[in-house]
């Protein structure tokens, strides 16, 4: 395919030039003494040149660093930014809230709450909301709200999803077929493969096989895998899902975190899917911290009927600040003016000329990759065709491949997200950013290929 040699030495050369074009992002990682891992979080240190970009601004699809260079964005904070960074209207409303009405931390409701609570509705179809933090938080409410009203233990996610840091998740299919924890699982509270079960994306034998011991409260999965590239379904795949999840029991958590990108209602709009849970975060804050989980009428009676769950006080779906006013007034400006139905319709069409020109680019020098596109999201993997499961897509993860990638287009101004090669477009990303990615990356694919 190419000279393993040559890709050494050329991130060598990568890592050189961005350490020379980054002197003062470098001295601020260098005097950073106390921030544990000398980042603000420790997953600032992903990144493929040895320390992060310190970031002077960003609005819309632009960045700039404190060394003076300007990027197209195409990382978007991962998703968090797919309204563009600092959308005006988000900035707007909630400095007005905070200037004009003050209080963000009163613990009592304020009226727009239930205006996004509608609008979530209306997007994804589940009527009853309750809001949380972080995408990581919705997930864990939802899944302690299924075990309560069905009495079972366990929860099941497909192989090499991510959900957040979500306990019950961290859990993929080895080697040998059989479930185990996932590699670098953090302190994990007891063995997963008690709490959880396992299936890979797009095999309903394995998911049947696993819903038949009866003890799955939920699926909480992605409509598609976004979190080790992107795994599109199968035709019926979906379908399966939930007439498996029926079938048995069990309910169905659409994590739309990451496919919110599909559309205005995300993949579950999109795609016409029936899950008893949405849960979501991230993108419907516009950049300011929220997560949200939304019920079908009839779950949210069940819930309710059941006076033995404290979901009041201390029963464990907590959040002092959740629900707060700057992260409600963020949501409503966000979804009513920013991530709009036109302005989907754009980002997808962006979206496009980019997973097509890659296609090509990738084609022309003979790789066998490929490009996948969910909405306004695309991604391009070191296999082909497509990875159909996580574990699949996992076992073509090239680290020294992607850090040359990463680190050559950073040094040119491009940024991807720093853990995959994913290109999300919000509503002020423009062809000729597309057009700017596909110059760098069409170099950087032939000083590969030599
Ligand atoms: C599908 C999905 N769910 C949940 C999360 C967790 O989001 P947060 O970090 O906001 O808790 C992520 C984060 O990447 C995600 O991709």
């Amino acid at each position: 395919m190419f000279d393993r040699s040559r890709l050494t030495a050329l991130l060598a050369r990568e890592r050189a030039a961005y350490a020379d074009l980054h002197p003062r992002s470098a001295a601020a990682y260098e005097r950073a003494r106390h921030l544990f891992g000398r980042v603000p979080m420790t997953w600032m240190n992903k990144t493929a040149a040895g320390f992060p970009i310190y970031f002077e601004t960003a609005y819309g699809a632009r960045v700039t660093d404190v060394d003076g260079h300007e990027y197209v964005d195409f990382c978007l904070g991962d998703t968090g930014a797919m309204a563009g960074h600092a959308p005006a209207p988000v900035v707007e409303a909630v400095t007005r809230r905070l200037a004009e009405r003050g209080g963000l931390a009163t613990m009592l409701p304020t009226e727009e709450a239930d205006v996004v609570g509608a609008e979530l509705a209306r997007r994804f179809g589940v009527p009853q909301w309750s809001f949380t933090l972080t995408a990581t938080d919705a997930n864990r409410w939802a899944i302690r709200l299924l075990r309560a009203v069905t009495g079972r233990p366990r929860i099941l996610v497909n192989s090499y999803c991510y959900h957040g840091s979500v306990d019950e998740s961290l859990i993929v299919v080895g080697p040998d077929g059989q479930a185990q924890s996932r590699e670098g699982n953090v302190g994990a509270p007891y063995d997963v493969t008690e709490t959880s079960r396992v299936a890979e994306y797009n095999d309903l034998d394995g998911l049947a096989r696993e819903l038949a011991h009866g003890d799955v409260a939920a699926v909480l999965m992605e409509p598609a895998l976004t979190n080790i590239g992107i795994v599109l379904p199968e035709p019926g795949y979906l379908a399966g899902v939930r007439e498996l999840t029926r079938q048995h029991g069990t309910y169905l958590v659409n994590d739309e975190t990451h496919t919110f990108s599909a559309g205005p209602g995300g993949a579950t709009a999109a795609w016409d899917l029936q899950p008893d849970v949405v849960t979501i975060g991230k993108a419907i804050g516009g950049g300011i911290p929220i997560g949200a989980y939304g019920l079908t009428e009839e779950l949210a009676a069940a819930l309710s009927g059941r006076s033995d769950l404290d979901l009041v006080d201390m029963g464990g779906v907590g959040g002092t600040l959740a629900g707060n006013p700057l992260s409600l007034t963020a949501a409503r400006a966000t979804l009513g003016e920013v991530l709009t139905d036109a302005a989907f319709a754009g980002m997808v069409e962006v979206a496009t000329g980019f997973a097509t020109g890659a296609r090509k680019i990738i084609e022309g020098y003979g790789l066998p990759w490929s490009v996948s596109q969910l909405g306004a999201r695309v991604e391009y993997r070191f296999a082909s065709p497509a990875p159909r499961s996580g574990g699949e897509s996992a076992a073509h993860a090239d680290a020294e491949l992607e850090d040359y990638l990463h680190a050559y287009l950073a040094n040119r101004g491009v940024l991807l997200t720093p853990f995959h090669n994913m290109a999300l477009a919000c509503p002020q990303t423009t062809h000729d950013d597309v057009a700017r990615h596909h110059d760098i990356f069409t170099a950087a694919l032939g000083e590969l290929a030599g």
